[in-house]
């Protein structure tokens, strides 16, 4: 088999990446090592950047986007029971819009299947061979059968786990790494959001948020210590810690009900450098991974797909190789100020096993900051909404 890029995951990077392709005639095979109902089942963040609501548009693939997702205009910073409104309108001119990661992935794989594009599912073995020589091929096994798909360039879209990543020489690569000590312990429940806009809170039990799917299903998150385990809170003690964790105005107004899912999920940052090495271009978790605090995960995909596709189009329908050999440098400058956002709204909002007086101190001071200072306000709103690509 032969293709122009051959796409390794199909999660939301190799799946948005695979149509933006698509629809400028260049050729993309997207290899999956998990089934299509499998990658759907996993749930993520929900919040979209508008670079990323862009990227949908130009894939084809935004109108159930536009139906069903929200727009909201603010968030909610809270500290106790003192509450500050981010306008991210106001400070950034622009919404974020909140459309789950599950539906992002499930369009993407309509729009695939309905263009008759090429998704091999439950591949296995995926090895990456001859990245340096500008020939590469990809070897796998599907249906039992050994494959090989010739090509021009592989894109890692493989996720954290993935073995793109791993396939770049340890003395070529440079990783990054700060994990957290603490997780975050999730719920989805079929009940309407406790406020039309999220809730970060730092509270004396530790940090909590209020996010939400729909008018119809919200999704909560607690911080909990990682040697927790999700079956060991009731749904009853999951809300009764989330009550005390939000200003009490809000905690009066939280309706609860059975969780349809309940996880939990450590926090991680890291980032894998170089994301280009000869024939092959990393893009996404393969390459980074954000504590969720602030949704940058999806969104900090997006922005390498938006440089790897642009290159890629560059190349192909104007031979011009300068995005490509930039790629790499382009992505990493917009990773690592995300990766700092992401950082800074994780160490304001949690407590820390290890945190003495003078820390706290240190985020009540910020907190108190940002109450009374436009300018942090709109450095807030600024990332948030989404750096310019
Ligand atoms: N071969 C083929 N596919 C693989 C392999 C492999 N060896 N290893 C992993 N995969 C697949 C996974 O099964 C998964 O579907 O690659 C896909 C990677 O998808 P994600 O992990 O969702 O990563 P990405 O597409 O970069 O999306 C980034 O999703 O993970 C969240 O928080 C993250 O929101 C961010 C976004
Ligand atoms: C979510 O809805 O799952 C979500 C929203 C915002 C975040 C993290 C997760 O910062």
């Amino acid at each position: 088999m032969r293709t122009q890029v051959a796409i390794i995951g199909g999660g939301p990077s190799g799946l948005l990446l695979g149509q933006l392709l698509h629809r400028q005639g260049i050729d993309a095979v997207v290899l999956e090592r998990q089934t299509r109902d499998y990658v759907l089942g996993r749930i993520r963040a929900g919040v979209l950047e508008e670079g990323f609501v862009d990227l949908m548009a130009e894939a084809g693939v935004a109108d159930r986007m536009e139906k069903e997702g929200i727009r909201h205009d603010g968030t909610v910073m809270a500290f106790g029971e003192h509450q500050v409104h981010i306008d991210f309108t106001r400070h950034a001119g622009r919404p974020v819009m909140v459309y789950g990661q599950t539906e992002v992935t499930r369009d993407l794989y309509d729009a695939r299947a309905a263009a008759g594009a090429t998704t091999l599912f439950q591949v296995e073995d995926v090895t990456l061979c001859d990245l340096e020589t500008g020939k590469p091929y990809v070897l796998f096994r599907h249906e039992g059968q050994e494959k090989r798909i010739d090509c021009d360039f592989v894109a890692g879209c493989d996720g954290f786990h993935g073995v793109s990543r791993k396939t770049i020489p340890d003395n070529v690569r440079t990783e990054f790494e700060k994990v957290y000590p603490f997780g975050w312990l999730g719920i989805l429940s079929e009940t309407p959001p406790v406020h039309d806009e999220l809730i970060y809170s730092n509270s004396e039990r530790g940090f909590a948020l209020c996010s939400m799917r729909s008018h119809t299903l919200s999704r909560y998150y607690v911080q909990c210590p990682l040697t927790d385990k999700a079956e060991d809170w009731s749904d009853d003690a999951f809300w009764a810690e989330l009550k005390r964790r939000i200003p009490s105005e809000h905690a009066a107004n939280l309706v609860t009900g059975p969780s349809i899912e309940k996880s939990i999920a450590p926090l991680r940052s890291f980032v894998s450098e170089p994301m280009r090495w000869g024939s092959l271009f990393l893009c996404g978790d393969a390459a980074h991974i954000v504590p969720p605090t602030g949704a940058k995960g999806l969104n900090s995909a997006a922005s390498d797909v938006y440089y790897l596709y642009h290159g890629l189009l560059s190349h192909y329908l104007e031979k011009d190789g300068a995005g490509l050999e930039a790629y790499s440098e382009k992505a990493l400058a917009r990773v690592w100020k995300t990766q700092r956002f992401s950082w800074w709204m994780t160490s304001l909002l949690h407590r820390f096993p290890d945190q003495g007086p003078f820390d706290l101190k240190m985020q009540v001071a910020e907190m108190a900051f940002l109450a009374e200072n436009d300018d942090a306000q709109a450095t807030l709103a600024r990332n948030y909404v989404g750096l310019p690509y």
